[in-house]
């Protein structure tokens, strides 16, 4: 199964569907090459490392980040896309094509797909699809999204210089924070981490993976109050609460909006140092009050964060790096 795939510091041609797939080297020699293609950007140096070269974007659930980075990324390396958005409107998905047919159709066309979708396992049976690309997985349904854990990663390592003996506290929607779940599982890869979840209890983490997560070795500690939130934590990585993911508006009115950050609560609760991270979007549980802190990278260093990382990454699949 292309999920438990390790790359062992061999991206060339792999699909990339979980987080599972990384080892701790892995992660460094993505960080390395992230090192530089942040110059590329950042000086407006031109390159044409993924000249030739031409991806799929084929997104079946909204995006404006992911969607936005992994174009841009590949504009930034001399490279083309070929982009989809809502193929269940604008493609010949509309006429009933299947997910099979669709892949073997746009794996004719590019050299990798970058994939979204809203059910869980969908990247993976992509992958299964697929006979001569690489897929990459964007987020499927509540599972995972890889390559948002590995900005954040990269964001989380810039600051600390470590991605180990760090407390981390994750607020919101723990069930179905599907890069909450990617982001667990990197930093399960690296010693004396101590992890807080804190959520309502319909929105705790699936407890058969909170006990494969435990059997690891990660601490990890379910919380239900912002009282309980230790003090000076490292990182607080707040979610929202996905509306989408629900059986019934008035379920999802339930839990909404429980840990809403403001200035008084930054004040109260997190530490001097605290970085605040956010996967985004937000819908009122960060207050744009909030947004000028030096703590909040949500909207700064996280965004171009995302397009230094997936130009890495997908310099690292294309073999051209
Ligand atoms: N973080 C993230 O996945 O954002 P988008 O849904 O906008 O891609």
């Amino acid at each position: 199964m292309a999920d438990s795939i390790k790359l062992n510091n061999d991206f060339k041609g792999k699909d990339i569907i979980s987080l599972n797939q990384f080892s701790p080297e892995d992660i460094t020699t993505l960080f390395t090459h992230t090192n530089l293609m942040k110059n590329i950007a950042k000086n407006a140096q031109s390159s044409d490392i993924l000249k030739g070269n031409i991806i799929t974007l084929i997104f079946y659930e909204s995006s404006s980040r992911t969607f936005g980075s992994f174009s841009a990324a590949m504009k930034q390396l001399g490279g083309q896309t070929v982009e989809i958005q809502n193929p269940q409107e604008f493609s010949s998905v509309s006429k009933g094509e299947t997910l099979e047919d669709t892949i073997r159709v746009f794996e004719a066309y590019s050299d990798a797909i970058v994939i979204r979708h809203p059910q869980i396992g969908t990247a993976l049976k992509a992958a299964d699809a697929a006979s001569f690309v690489p897929i990459i997985n964007a987020g499927d349904g509540i599972g995972e999204h890889p390559t948002q854990a590995l900005l954040d990663l990269y964001t989380i390592y810039e600051k600390y210089q470590r991605l180990g003996n760090l407390t981390v506290v994750f607020a919101g929607d723990i069930l179905n924070g599907r890069t909450i779940h990617s982001l667990l599982k990197g930093l399960s890869l690296y010693k004396n981490n101590k992890i807080y979840l804190l959520s309502p209890k319909e929105l705790r983490l699936d407890p058969h993976e909170l006990s494969k997560f435990i059997k690891q070795g990660l601490y990890i500690m379910e919380i239900e109050t912002e009282k309980e939130i230790p003090k000076n934590a490292d990182i607080w990585y707040w979610t929202r609460v996905q509306k989408e993911r629900f059986a019934s508006l008035k379920d999802y009115d339930k839990v909404k909006n429980r840990y809403i950050v403001t200035k008084d609560f930054l004040k109260k609760y997190a530490g001097k140092e605290t970085m605040l991270m956010h996967p985004l979007p937000r819908v009122g549980e960060i207050h744009r009050e909030v947004d000028t802190d030096e703590r909040a990278v949500y909207l700064s260093t996280e965004i171009r964060n995302g397009m230094y990382i997936r130009m890495a990454l997908l310099g690292l699949i294309l073999g051209k790096l």
